[in-house]
Order: C-alpha cells, then structure tokens, then sequence
C-alpha cells in the first residue's frame, strides 16, 4: 500500500527545486485539480483532501526561509513538523543541522510524499501519519508548524496545543501568509520574506509569508 502511494506520487509529481529554497528540491505538482481528480480516483473517495502535499506552500517557505538565516533555532535539536504537507519543513529543519526531524499529517499521500521527499534531498525524516492535535505534545525540542491556519476546525485545535508544548518549554515556530484564521494577537513576528508559490493554490504568486513565535506573555 505505502509502495503504491509513493508510486502516485512520483507519477504526478516532478522533482525540481523549491523557489527561494533552491537547496531543498521536492515533487511538486504544476496543476491542482487534475492531481485532485486523481486523487479522488485513485483512493475511491469523492471526498478526499486537496493534495496538499504536492505544493511548496507559502508558511512553509517562510519557515524553511528562517532555518537558513537562523540555523541556530534548530541545530542539535529534534524538531516536529506538524501539518508537513511535503515535508518542506522538515527537510528544511534538518538542512539546518536538526538532530531529528520528524513531520506528522494525516494524508496518508502526505506520508508517502514526505518519505519521497526525504529521500530525494538525502535527509532522514521520521513520519507519523495521524492526528497527534488530542494527544500530549510529543518529546522534542521545537515545532514547526508551516501554513495550518487555513480552516477554523484546525487553527483551533493546533494553537492550544501549541500553547501545552511551550509550558512544556518545547518551542514553536509558527509560517503564516496571513491566513483567515491566524490568532495574530497571540504571536510575536520574527521575520517575514516574499515568497514564490503560484496562482494555482493562491490570488497571487508572490505572497508575504511570516515567521511567528508565541508570544511570551500569553503563555500559560
Ligand atoms: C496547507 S498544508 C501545509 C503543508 C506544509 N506545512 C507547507 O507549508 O508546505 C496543511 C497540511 O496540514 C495537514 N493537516 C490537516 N489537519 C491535520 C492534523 N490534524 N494533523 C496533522 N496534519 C494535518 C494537511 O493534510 C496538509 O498537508
């Protein structure tokens, strides 16, 4: 099953370098609603995800933008990829000197992108292929969490447990291009970058993508 996924991926994907991040190359797909189709077909299910997976999306190519300028927030440390998509972020964390990464989505296309993906740049990347949102946050040292608040269900669920994580004293970095539902209140910016994603997934192919962690004094 796992070798069939990997297969769908690679045969609507192309492997190419990530713009802004030419170092970290992934299989993407040009067009989303053919890949959708296929999807649907592919899995029997008229209901199936958008493929996220095959898309370098905006929050992730902020976040993979910060690691190269700031190594230092992950070098030596086991990072946690939450809503990995590709596993942009991941693959990204361990260019950066991450001791362990880890990326986590419930798209089992999503898993076996990540493991594609991982592959292709070299990188070792653990998957965990369900939702973890209701359990204690997991035993690392930073999380990751690029482009998760698009839908009111998931922002709501991802940011307390964000919040448990960091009473914890497990970090979060938070990539965003100013989604919906993004509690900006709750965030301190780090940085922001123009990033380069296209027009099938957004209104325009340059879109701000920014660098958030909690703020301090709304930690539990
Ligand atoms: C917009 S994509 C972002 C992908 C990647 N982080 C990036 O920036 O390119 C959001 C991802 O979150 C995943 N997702 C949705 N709900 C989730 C959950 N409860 N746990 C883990 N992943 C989830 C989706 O399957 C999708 O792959």
């Amino acid at each position: 099953m796992a070798a069939s996924r990997r297969a769908f991926v690679l045969r609507h994907t192309r492997l190419r370098s990530v713009p802004g991040l030419e170092e970290i190359r992934l299989h993407l797909a040009d067009e989303v609603l053919p890949l959708w189709h296929a999807v649907q077909v592919e899995t029997g299910d008229a209901d199936a995800a958008m493929p996220y997976w095959a898309f370098a999306w905006a929050g992730g190519l902020a976040i993979g933008r910060y690691l190269r300028e700031h190594p230092e927030v992950v070098a030596g440390r086991r990072v946690f990829d939450l809503g990995a998509g590709s596993g942009l972020v991941a693959i990204a964390g361990m260019h950066a000197g991450a001791s362990v990464a880890t990326a986590c989505d419930i798209d089992p296309l999503a898993a076996a992108a990540i493991e594609v993906n991982a592959r292709a740049n070299g990188r070792r990347v653990a998957v965990v292929r369900r939702d973890v949102l209701d359990d204690e946050p997991p035993d690392v040292d930073v999380i990751l969490a690029g482009d998760c608040w698009y839908e009111a269900r998931l922002a709501g669920r991802v940011q307390p447990w964000l919040r448990r994580a960091r009473a914890r004293g497990i970090n979060g970095l938070i990539g965003d291009p100013g989604r919906r539902y993004l509690p900006a209140g709750e965030l301190a910016e780090l940085a922001a970058y123009e990033v380069r994603t296209t027009t099938e997934l957004e209104d325009l192919e340059f879109k701000q993508g920014r660098v958030y962690a909690l703020r301090p004094d709304r930690w539990p």
